[in-house]
């Protein structure tokens, strides 16, 4: 019985002094282990006298009990202790501003090429994609301009190492594969046809060897250019604000009969004559015109039941327009310092 009481006292002291989890665990290790000290009390009732047994085996129990309970209130102190400090010693400050991550964004040219889109698709138009790699024959011939005709001046091609294969100079070629499309195959036709387009130029900040056009085309049996006037002034109006005005001047395209040029009053003076509009009052925006008869066959719609009308224009100079942007160039420099500005 003394050997019980000096085990008790010896191991609850050993359990004060402990100061971590691992002692802890060790001090478990002597005491509770399979060859443990409590262990060994509890088989030592076999060396005690038999009318002792009783009351040694009560004791012997009490003590282990009363041991394991303390071990357990001190396992627990001391994990709570551990969390206590690491949260106070970890702390974080959520009040700090957190590190800026750079976002990306869309480049303006695809910004104002999706506004044009949702105008279009209002009015009913669908967007046809069309190939940047063409042919001599559908760039050019099929539009109504023959190998030597002096019209093919206007667009400076950049010719590939294969015979009449070409960078399109324009989207216009579109218009024939539209036609050709079996899906269309004669009937009425309704689409803007958006993409890049290359020409052999110096590049100056008026004109770059690459930029977007978007061509529109549409084909049916009422269409007259009264459709076309007011297909225009309704984007333009969606585009530059409810009381814009366009102007028609004459002009000439090869696959377009009669053809036009549209000005639209000048968005900074509204036609007074400023610095934008060089004193003119008006802005160029895009060329036009009642698809040629030619051209009509050509996509195997017959132009004595068929009409159309056509008109192509650069987002690049809208939205240098839109922006007051003084250099062509600056839509493909990658220059972040231009582009974040959109
Ligand atoms: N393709 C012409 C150009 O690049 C624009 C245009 C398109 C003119 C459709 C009339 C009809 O200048």
């Amino acid at each position: 019985m003394a050997d019980l009481a000096n085990l008790e006292t010896t191991a609850l002291a050993a359990l004060r002094a402990c100061t971590d989890e691992e002692s802890l665990r060790a001090w478990k290790t002597r005491y509770f282990g399979d060859k443990g000290e409590v262990q060994q009390a509890l088989k030592g009732i076999g060396g005690v006298p038999k009318e002792q047994r009783p009351a040694y085996g009560k004791e012997a129990n009490r003590i282990k009990e009363s041991l394991w309970a303390e071990y357990e209130q001190a396992l627990a102190r001391e994990q709570e202790r551990t969390l206590e400090a690491s949260l106070t010693s970890d702390a974080l400050d959520v009040t700090l501003p957190g590190r800026m991550v750079p976002r990306g964004r869309l480049h303006v040219a695809t910004k104002v090429l999706r506004e044009i889109y949702a105008i279009f698709a209002d009015l009913g138009f669908q967007i046809y994609r069309s190939r940047e790699v063409e042919d001599d024959l559908t760039n050019f011939e099929l539009l109504n301009m023959p190998l030597h005709h002096p019209a093919r001046d206007m667009w400076d091609t950049f010719h590939t190492t294969t015979d009449g294969v070409i960078l399109r100079t324009h989207t216009s070629p579109g218009q024939i594969h539209v036609m050709r499309d079996p899906r269309y195959a004669g009937r009425p036709i309704r689409v803007i046809l958006p993409g890049m387009v290359y020409r052999y130029e110096q590049v100056t900040t008026r004109s770059e060897m690459m930029f977007h056009q978007v061509e529109g085309l549409a084909v049916g049996e009422t269409i007259t250019m009264a459709d076309l006037k007011g297909t225009i002034i309704a984007f333009a109006r969606r585009l530059f604000g409810d009381d814009r005005t366009v102007r028609i001047r004459s002009s000439y395209f090869p696959f377009t009969e009669p053809s036009i040029e549209v000005d639209m009053d000048c968005i900074v003076c509204g036609g007074e004559g400023c610095g934008l509009c060089k004193k003119t009052g008006w802005l160029e925006i895009m060329g036009a015109g009642m698809v040629h008869p030619v051209v009509l066959r050509n996509g195997g719609y017959d132009p004595a039941k068929f009409s159309g009308f056509a008109f192509g224009m650069g987002p690049q100079r809208i939205t240098m327009l839109r922006y007051a942007i003084d250099d062509i160039r600056q839509f493909w420099a990658n220059d972040l310092r231009f582009l974040r500005q959109f």
